[in-house]
C-alpha cells in the first residue's frame, strides 16, 4: 500500500477539527450514501457490521432529538445540516450467517452470551463511528461528535425502547437498537474555531516494549 501524501494526512488528521459552527451549505442524501459506502468497509469483530446510523436532516427529525440534548449541544446540533445517531443493534448476531458465512458457529457464540454482545456492540459501534468520521473528512465533510445527551431518551424516541414488539417504529426493530454517540456533519465554519488544544506527546501516551 502507498503511504498517503501530506495533503491527505492534513485533511484526515492534522488540519481536521471538531466543528460547532456550520456554513449554510447542504449535504445531499447521495453524499450520505457515499459516506456509508466508504465507512462500512472498516473492520468489525466477526464482520458483524453492528452499527446503525440514523441521519437526521429535517427540522422535524432534529426537533425529536432536541429534548435529549445537553444544553451546550442544542444550538450546534440544530444548526448542522445533518446529525447522525451512531447506534448499535444488540441482535447483530442474527446477521452473522450473511456477514460471516464461513463460520456458522459464530452466531451462537454471541447469542448465548449477553455480556459479550454488549461489549462487542459498544466497542465496534464506537469504531464504526470513528470510521464514519474519517470517511466524512475524506469526502470533504466536517464533523462534530457529541456524547452530551440522554441515551435513554434517544432510544425511547428513535428506537422504540420499552415498547411492544408490534409498535412498528419506522426502520429499527423495537427495543434492541441503542444509541452510542451523536455526530454533527456538514461543512464547518473555520472562522469560528478556537485554537486546537494540545495532545499528549509520544512519550506521555506510548511505550515501546
Ligand atoms: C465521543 C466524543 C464525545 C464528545 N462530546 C462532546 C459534547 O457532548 N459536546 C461538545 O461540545 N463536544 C464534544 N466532543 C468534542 C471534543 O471535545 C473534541 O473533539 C476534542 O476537544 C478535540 O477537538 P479538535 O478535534 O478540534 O482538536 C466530543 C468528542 C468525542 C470524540
Amino acid at each position: 500500500m502507498d503511504r498517503l501524501n501530506d495533503h491527505a494526512l492534513d485533511v484526515l488528521f492534522r488540519k481536521a477539527r471538531t466543528y460547532s459552527a456550520w456554513l449554510p451549505k447542504p449535504v445531499p442524501d447521495a453524499l450520505l450514501s457515499e459516506l456509508y459506502e466508504v465507512a462500512k468497509l472498516g473492520p468489525t469483530s466477526a464482520n458483524a457490521c453492528l452499527a446503525r446510523f440514523v441521519f437526521l436532516r429535517s427540522a422535524a427529525a432534529k426537533e425529536r432529538l432536541r429534548p435529549a440534548l445537553a444544553a451546550g449541544n442544542v444550538a450546534k446540533t440544530m444548526a448542522s445540516p445533518v446529525t447522525v445517531i451512531i447506534a448499535y443493534d444488540l441482535k447483530f448476531y442474527d446477521k452473522l450467517r450473511q456477514l460471516f458465512p464461513h463460520n456458522p458457529a459464530m452466531r451462537d457464540n454471541f447469542a448465548n452470551n449477553p455480556q459479550l454482545i454488549e461489549q462487542t456492540a459498544r466497542r465496534n459501534s464506537t469504531l464504526q463511528g470513528a470510521y464514519l468520521m474519517l470517511a466524512a473528512r475524506a469526502l470533504g465533510l466536517d464533523c462534530g461528535p457529541m456524547s452530551g445527551f440522554d441515551n435513554a431518551r434517544v432510544d425511547e424516541e428513535f428506537f422504540a425502547a420499552g415498547k411492544c414488539e408490534d409498535c412498528g417504529e419506522e426502520f429499527f426493530p423495537v427495543g434492541h437498537v441503542k444509541s452510542n454517540f451523536l455526530c454533527n456533519i456538514g461543512y464547518g465554519d473555520s472562522a469560528k474555531l478556537l485554537p486546537r488544544n494540545p495532545r499528549l506527546d509520544f512519550s506521555e501516551a506510548c511505550t515501546l516494549m
